[in-house]
């Protein structure tokens, strides 16, 4: 087994690209997360979905009539994220920025909203990369915009570490981000500073791994906390801090 600790873009992700929308599961994922987008993003109309992946969230809101600029750099996923969306007859506007280095393109262009889901911050591995990344994402938002970003219940799979590699505990007790039964996602490696996980498509064969930073209690939204005037936490979508949430959003307001 390779691994590339920070998911580096030469690497070749397009079986995860091709395995991803069975991850997914549009309709399993959308039916808690796209009542709480549009609660959330209501008013707000000007879109930055960071993290573009095979489309799920961008299409959703352009179906609903928002403007949304896609960020993906990495090709194997906005290929599919492309098919995704001629599937769904809307055009999705790509672009390819690093996070790091947003403020090098789009230093005037300010949106609404941002989007950082489906786990995607917790690619990064360095703390001051975190903290310029946030940074970067504030400087892209008008006065009063949203940041909706989520993360894995890290400290959830760190205690309970053992059982989770024995098999014994299940990654996540409900499944409300990534809903697909297709697609096995087990964790091959969970250390304080890395998480790896391993995907498999029962049907296709199909997969991969991926590399993650796990927060520690409170670290994500403490990060946050430094730089919005006001961050609340869900579990599962559900408002409150539940310590058996397969996942955590925060609601943040600039
Ligand atoms: C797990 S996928 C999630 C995609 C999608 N939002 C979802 O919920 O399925 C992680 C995403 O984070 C993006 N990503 C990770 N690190 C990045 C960085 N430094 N700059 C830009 N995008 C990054 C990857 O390109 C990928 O689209």
């Amino acid at each position: 087994m390779t691994i590339d600790v920070e998911n580096r873009v030469t690497q070749d992700h397009t079986d995860l690209a091709e395995l991803w929308t069975d991850f997914v599961d549009w309709t399993g994922r959308l039916e808690k997360e796209g009542p709480f987008l549009l609660q959330h993003l209501h008013r707000r109309h000007d879109i930055f979905d960071a993290c573009l992946g095979d489309g799920v969230d961008s299409v959703y809101l352009l179906q609903h009539g928002f403007s949304v600029v896609s960020n993906e750099r990495d090709l194997a996923f906005q290929k599919k994220a492309i098919e995704n969306g001629i599937k769904c007859g809307v055009h999705l506007h790509i672009v390819a920025y690093d996070w790091r280095n947003l403020h090098q393109y789009h230093p005037k262009c300010q949106f609404d909203a941002i989007l950082c889901l489906g786990n995607s911050l917790t690619y990064l591995f360095n703390a001051k990369e975190r903290e310029s990344v946030i940074k970067n994402f504030l400087n892209l938002l008008k006065p009063g915009g949203m940041l909706i970003v989520d993360a894995r219940n890290y400290s959830y799979i760190l205690k309970n570490k053992e059982q989770i590699m024995q098999g014994t505990a299940p990654v996540t007790h409900q499944k409300t981000v990534y809903c697909g039964k297709n697609v096995i996602a087990r964790p091959v490696i969970i250390e304080n500073s890395l998480v790896v996980m391993q995907y498999h498509h029962k049907e296709t064969n199909l997969g991969g791994y991926l590399s993650f930073y796990p927060f520690k209690e409170g670290e994500l939204p403490a990060l946050l906390q430094r730089h919005f005037t006001s961050v609340k936490t869900y579990s599962d979508f559900q408002e409150g801090d539940d310590v058996n949430a397969g996942f955590f959003q925060y609601v943040c307001v600039k």
